[in-house]
């Protein structure tokens, strides 16, 4: 039986650095209030016009596929996780193989939608792939360009200061060695909070799930809305409907809950103690929400890696990003044992343990 593991890992940022100063000028925000709630100092934007989740995720992913030792025409399966996608339809999976200029139809492109949790979800699938002896080169991606959907008023100061773009990409392949490879990863899904933090419109619920939920919030329900028009309305867009919004205290409560629970879990399936983590590298959503769990697990600081302070919550991207610059930098190195984890919308979270 082959177990899989991180062949070659790549991550890409854009240039543009957004410091907190920078947003106090737009919105009412200081970079004492988003350093104490977040410990954010900068972001990344992507050049808009001309860098997308797709073209920052062909970027990281043309250095994994160089470090996995594969070419681009090996890759047999693309896995994209995203909330930011180029297109509503189709997905950023087909933009990248497009992007990387692979041309062989002999491939799968698949969008995950599973938001932070996204790369998470995304390596247990090729994980599950790769073992079944199906694919041999799966090219998984987390991309996100938050920049281009924001709401830089201060209505919207909660959610944006969190924010930042960027990329990060892996090669999953088989291996024999017993002693390297994907562990075991744990997915877990509580819809019954779709709405804590949630993009709303546009989309095609008509105020459904709002009326069923009881929910104290309009979006988007409007008597008079006409088959045609559902996707958007002129209400939406008068009132700002189509930005993110988040219940930032409720998902903190549940993160911090989640993240050792699901860490645990997966220690318990690989028979390890948490003594046995060398690098943990979480979601990055909160400095504050990985510093908690690091407490719970009881992880020094030169085991846990944390760089939202230079790039924000990048959603997706940010696990392989981390995970890319741990390893680049000397942090993770063979035989470690590396715990990834993260916790988002939907709610869905999950956790992978790697012997690297
Ligand atoms: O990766 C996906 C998962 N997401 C997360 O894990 C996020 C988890 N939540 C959080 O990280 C935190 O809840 C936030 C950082 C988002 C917010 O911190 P908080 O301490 O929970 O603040 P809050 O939302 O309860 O707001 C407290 C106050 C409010 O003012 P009032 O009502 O007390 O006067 C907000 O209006 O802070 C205000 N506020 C801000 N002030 C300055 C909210 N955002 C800002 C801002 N700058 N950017």
């Amino acid at each position: 039986m082959f177990r899989s593991k991180i062949g070659g890992i790549g991550h890409y940022v854009p240039e543009w650095a957004v410091t907190n100063d920078d947003l106090s000028k737009v919105m009412d925000t200081s970079d004492e209030w988003i350093q104490e709630r977040t410990g954010i100092q900068e972001r990344r934007y992507a050049k808009k016009h001309t860098e997308t989740s797709a073209t920052m995720g062909a970027k990281a992913a043309e250095i994994a596929i160089e470090r996995a030792g594969i070419t681009k025409e090996d890759v047999d399966f693309i896995i994209f996780a995203t909330l930011s996608p180029d297109y509503y339809f189709p997905g950023c999976g087909v933009l990248v193989q497009r992007e990387l200029g692979i041309t062989k139809t002999e491939i799968g492109a698949l969008d995950i939608r599973n938001q932070c949790s996204g790369f998470i979800y995304g390596l247990s699938i090729a994980d599950q792939f790769v073992k079944t002896g199906m694919y041999k080169n799966i090219l998984l991606i987390g991309a996100e360009m938050h920049s281009m959907g924001l709401d830089f008023s201060t209505t919207g100061r909660n959610v944006t200061v969190i924010f930042g773009d960027g990329a990060g990409a892996v090669v999953i392949q088989p291996t024999e060695d017993e002693n390297q490879g994907i562990l075991t990863t744990k997915l877990h899904s509580d819809g019954t909070y779709a709405e804590k933090l949630a993009m709303i419109n546009p989309g095609a619920h008509g105020g459904y799930h709002f009326d069923k939920m009881g929910l104290d919030m309009d979006f988007g329900y409007d008597e008079s809305i006409k088959y045609g028009e559902i996707f958007l309305t002129q209400k939406m867009l008068d009132e700002g409907q189509y930005y993110p919004n988040m219940e930032g205290k409720f998902v903190f409560k549940l993160a911090v809950q989640k993240f050792p629970e699901v860490i645990g879990e997966a220690l318990e399936t690989a028979g390890l103690k948490t003594s046995d983590i060398d690098m943990m590298v979480p979601h990055q959503a909160n400095l504050r929400i990985s510093q908690f769990v690091q407490k719970r697990l009881g992880l020094r600081d030169d085991q846990v890696w944390n760089n939202i302070q230079k790039y924000g919550n990048t959603t997706a991207a940010s696990v392989p990003i981390a995970l890319c610059e741990a390893w680049e930098s000397g942090a993770v190195k063979d035989g470690d044992l590396v715990c990834l984890a993260a916790f988002g919308s939907g709610f869905t979270w999950g956790s992978a343990l790697i012997r690297w």
